[in-house]
């Protein structure tokens, strides 16, 4: 079984260097549908979820290729309305191509995500967003399916900011006819890059990394060549890491910016942060101060770095409180901490984290991307040998993990038997 093998205790002290945004990655190759010419993404980083979203485009009739570091997608060609059930549950990631496809071709058919380790997701914000666009649809056999014979603008306030329906109302909105709003709109730096990208290949949006967007409709896009932003939550779970494991870690390739918040908390909990031009170094001497959060859409505290830094809690001197505001069942890998040591009780969507002072090795099950990494995280701050096991998650999100974290110093070997 593959799994990884961490020895701890040990200080992740170097440089490591961060890859492009999955998140930002994996949008901006469903939004290369909308674009009936060649389109190159650069910092693309070489993970698990990027070559589903390749496949997905594929299966869709789009010619992808992966370079070093770049994907070249040719969506010149005719396309296919379906996306297919295997590809979805694969990756929830995929319904990104909803609005896409009912802007390209006028109907879609994606399989209903379902619900995964996090918690029930559901999609009925892009779905109403994309029926205020003049989208119908209907669910039937597991399938949601979308017509619209041309999307038309419309004004769209969401009741959530959610991440994946405003981008999908932006996929939506750039080949509608007339001026769409987007009101209550997700604010992430991934969304900024997707308009930017977008905008690149010749539409016009304005207004995003802000609550209220506005996108001009136009009747065709053209060829775009674009490099993703840095991985915020890669960036952040190095960063907590450094500061967990009592380190001293410079982060490179990087926009400090867009994770000031959790440098902010890491600041609060005793780790000295030195933010400088696309980098920062983050240093812990001592045990971490207890401290509350809660997790919030962007620019709030980040839902994803909510479990790296509960390892870090489980270690802070005090009891800290953290609260789940975004995916419900994110507090699920609790149960792995408290294996090795941890005091962690969640009550609803509130966990209360006494702080022991080392957390023991044990044998963990990654849950989903985050977790998994957190828990290897835990390992390297652990007394003995941890082994991390499903380290498929954590495939699906981190470039190089294991190489970056050994290069930092860590001792985590890769074992398949
Ligand atoms: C994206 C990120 C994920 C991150 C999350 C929040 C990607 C591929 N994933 O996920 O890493 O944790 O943002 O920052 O970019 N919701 C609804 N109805 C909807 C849509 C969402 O109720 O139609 C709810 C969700 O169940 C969740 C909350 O809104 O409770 C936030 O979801 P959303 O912002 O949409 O996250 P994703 O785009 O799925």
């Amino acid at each position: 079984m593959r799994r990884y093998a961490v020895d701890g205790p040990v200080a992740l002290e170097g440089t490591i260097p961060i890859s492009g945004a999955k998140n930002g990655a994996l949008k901006l190759m469903a939004a290369s549908l909308l674009v009936p010419e060649e389109v190159v993404i650069e910092r693309v980083p070489n993970i698990t979820d990027v070559h589903l979203m390749g496949e997905v485009l594929e299966r869709l009739g789009a010619k992808v290729s992966f370079g070093d570091g770049t994907v070249t997608i040719d969506a010149s060609g005719d396309l296919s309305e379906e996306t297919p059930y295997d590809l979805v549950t694969k990756m929830r990631a995929s319904i990104q191509v909803l609005g896409p496809l009912l802007a390209r071709l006028g109907r879609a058919r994606v399989a209903m995500p379902g619900g995964d380790a996090i918690g029930s997701r559901p999609i009925d914000l892009h779905l109403q967003g994309l029926e205020r666009m003049g989208a119908k649809f209907t669910s039937q056999h597991g399938y949601v399916e979308g017509v619209a014979h041309r999307l038309r603008a419309a004004d769209v306030l969401l009741e959530f900011p959610s991440v994946g329906a405003t981008e999908n109302l932006i996929m939506g909105a750039v080949l509608a006819e007339g001026r769409t709003t987007i009101e209550n709109a997700a604010r992430e730096p991934e969304i900024q890059d997707l308009a930017a990208f977008l905008n690149a290949a010749g539409a016009r949006i304005e207004g995003a990394g802000t609550p209220f967007i506005s996108i001009e409709g136009v009747r065709e896009l053209g060829p775009v060549r674009h490099p993703i932003i840095p991985d915020r939550v890669e960036s952040g779970s190095y960063a907590i890491a450094a500061a967990a494991t009592r380190g001293d870690v410079r982060l490179t390739d990087t926009r400090p910016e867009f994770f000031e918040l959790p440098l902010q908390k890491l600041e609060q909990a005793g780790a000295e942060v030195d933010r400088g031009d696309g980098e920062v170094r983050v240093r812990m001497k001592g045990r971490p101060q207890s401290l509350d959060l809660s997790t919030l859409p962007f620019p709030g505290f980040p839902t994803d770095l909510q479990p790296p830094m509960m390892v870090l809690l489980a270690q802070a001197d005090g009891s800290s409180i953290v609260t789940e505001n975004v995916f419900e069942a994110r507090f699920l890998f609790v149960d792995e901490l408290n294996r090795m040591g941890c005091q962690i009780r969640v009550e609803g969507h509130h966990a209360v984290i006494r702080g022991i002072d080392r957390l023991s090795g044990a044998p963990v099950r990654a849950p989903d991307i985050r977790a998994g990494a957190a828990l290897v995280v835990g390992g390297l701050c652990a007394e003995g040998r941890t082994e991390v096991y499903d380290t498929g998650h954590i495939e699906r999100g981190y470039e190089s993990f294991v190489e970056k974290l050994n290069g930092a110093g860590a001792n985590v070997a890769l074992l398949d038997d």
